[in-house]
């Protein structure tokens, strides 16, 4: 990895107009797909950014939710989203760089959870998959997730004993559930 890279973290609320730009942009370029919604689907969210001399090539961002391994109380969780980097710049360790320096930053929370398109870019950085059922809690009760829906989870400090078996569920949000 070059060694200029460096980190930004910041709230959503903190970042320029001009980085909320680039993170749309980048978030577009490595999902292939439009991320206008990025800033509006996740509030309250905090972003991680690298930067290569002026130019952001990758980064990641979390925000609040409440995951429930069954039989454990609701679990305050820093749940990670639009993990990016820009394809130019793929392959070169800034992913791993930035989820690598988001672990610690996170470590107030009890735990960490996210849903991978690509499990094993995250097992080899202590990521779990969780193997139990998934569920949303709506007013209506549990609703469950399709089969193929996957979560992986990180322990933090503060996460209590998890049977990474039992069922989990998480609260309904608008857009993507998981
Ligand atoms: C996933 C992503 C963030 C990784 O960023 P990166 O900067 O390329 O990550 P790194 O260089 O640190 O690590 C690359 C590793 O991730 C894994 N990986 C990345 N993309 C992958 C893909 N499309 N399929 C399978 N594995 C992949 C590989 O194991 C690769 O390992 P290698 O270096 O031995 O080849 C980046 O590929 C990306 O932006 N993808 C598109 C957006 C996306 O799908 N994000 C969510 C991923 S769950």
């Amino acid at each position: 990895m070059q060694e200029k890279l460096t980190f930004q973290i910041s709230k959503a609320n903190e970042l320029a107009p001009n980085d909320r730009l680039e993170l749309i942009e980048l978030c577009t370029a490595a999902y292939e797909e439009a991320f206008d919604h990025l800033f509006d689907s996740l509030p309250d969210s905090t972003h991680i950014i690298a930067r290569l001399g002026n130019e952001i090539v990758s980064h990641a961002a979390w925000v609040t939710r409440w995951l429930q391994p069954e039989g454990v109380p609701e679990l305050r969780t820093a749940y990670i989203e639009a993990v990016a980097t820009l394809p130019r710049y793929q392959g070169q360790g800034f992913g791993s760089a930035v989820m690598r320096k988001l672990v610690p930053l996170i470590n107030d929370y009890e735990l960490g959870a996210l849903s991978p398109s690509y499990s094993a870019f995250y097992a080899r950085l202590g990521w779990e998959l969780w193997q139990g059922s998934l569920f949303i809690r709506t007013a209506a009760g549990l609703v469950a997730s399709p089969a193929d829906e996957e979560v992986m989870i990180m322990r933090l400090p503060q996460t209590p004993a998890l049977d990474l078996r039992a069922a989990l569920s998480a609260e309904w949000r608008a857009g993507e559930l998981w």
